[in-house]
């Protein structure tokens, strides 16, 4: 209610120091250089692509399990996104199989931080090396997770994140960052995402309106405050979970590599049961969500590329098995026991 009122007070709406402010935390936190807000997570992902010059005629790879947001950035810089299979352990694109999507139109990786679980991020960075290509890293579910202890989103040459209100860090409407260590690259997304201004009414490229307004800049650094203690609870929360449903065969718990941390935006079992649980669960009163139900490479705004069922079988394997259970912050070990007591029901049925 005080930063509400601080903010109100102000009079002063879009890019003051309540932006600042915030930027300033939210790098020290994501122990970058540099974090420009911006409007959401796929504004971030698409004037990432735009700083780095990539367009029409180019490649970028992506995951083939993605949300579908990654793509659209992609998409709309003019560049084709050219899908990669996750490994079915983490969900997360497999570093094996990057170099053979790999062609002369190539210019990027994004690797996407899957449900909170940090990608094989020095694998990645050898193999963007070796090609000569950029990578932006999608942060989106993963504020916080690290791969060999260097944060996620501090990989990449640039990297997007997304602050949705369901997010790990979530402002109370659309909002989102790009971080860099790249002095350049900052400054020219910082003029990109204000109509390619730098000075007011100089205009030096063609620019977009993406800013995080200082209303949600305010209500961010306060949430940004409370971030490390709400993933401790996921983490518990997980581990309850990990522990309660350990003894199911039919089920797959999530799997976390050794040198990856795993935040839990999103709680992900899977089971070949998959609808019929939902369905239970659903009965008995507890909402559960598919992350995602249709690959992107079946999503009919995605038909032009020419792909059919089958193309990516990982993807649509995770598509039709995947359940994210409930995960909450302030979620009791006695909700988690009684999410776990009704999955075991149904199996015994
Ligand atoms: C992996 C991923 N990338 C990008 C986005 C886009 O973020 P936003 O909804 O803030 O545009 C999201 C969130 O929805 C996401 O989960």
């Amino acid at each position: 209610m005080q930063t509400f009122e601080q903010f109100f007070d102000s009079a002063w709406y879009i890019l003051g120091d309540r932006l600042k402010e915030f930027e300033k935390e939210y790098a020290a936190f994501n122990k970058v250089a540099s974090c420009i807000g911006v409007s959401n997570g796929l504004d971030a992902l698409h004037i990432a692509l735009k700083a780095l010059g990539i367009g029409i005629g180019d490649e970028v790879i992506v995951p083939s399990n993605t949300y579908i947001a990654t793509l659209l950035a992609v998409s709309y810089v003019g560049a084709t996104p050219i899908l990669v299979e996750p490994d079915i352990q983490t969900y997360n694109i497999d570093p094996k199989k990057i170099e053979a999507a790999i062609t002369a139109k190539t210019k990027a990786i994004m690797p996407v931080h899957l449900y909170g679980q940090a990608c094989r991020m020095d694998t990645i960075m050898a193999i963007a090396k070796k090609h000569g290509l950029f990578v932006i890293e999608d942060n989106a579910q993963a504020q916080g997770a690290a791969y060999k202890e260097k944060i996620t989103g501090s990989w990449g040459h640039i990297n997007g994140t997304s602050f949705y209100p369901g997010k790990n860090l979530g402002a109370l409407g659309d909002a989102g960052a790009v971080t860099t260590n790249d002095e350049a690259l900052a400054k020219k997304i910082t003029a990109l995402r204000n109509y390619g201004s730098e000075k007011k009414y100089y205009n030096e490229v063609i620019g977009f309106n993406m800013r995080l307004d200082e209303c949600q800049a305010a209500f961010l650094s306060v949430k940004l405050k409370h971030l490390q203690e709400w993933t401790q609870q996921r983490k518990q929360i997980a581990a309850w979970y990990n522990e309660a449903l350990k003894e199911i065969n039919d089920l797959i718990l999530p799997t976390v590599t050794n040198d990856a941390t795993h935040v839990y935006h999103l709680y992900v079992i899977r089971t070949s049961r998959r609808d019929e649980l939902q369905k239970y669960l659903q009965e008995n009163g507890i909402s559960t969500l598919i992350h995602y139900p249709v690959p992107p490479h079946l999503q009919k705004a995605y038909n032009h590329l020419g792909f059919k069922k089958g193309d990516f079988p990982i993807a649509e394997e995770i598509a039709d098995t995947c359940l994210s259970l409930p995960l909450w912050i302030g979620m009791k070990l006695i909700d988690v026991e009684f999410v776990a007591e009704t999955i075991h029901k149904y199996f015994k049925n």
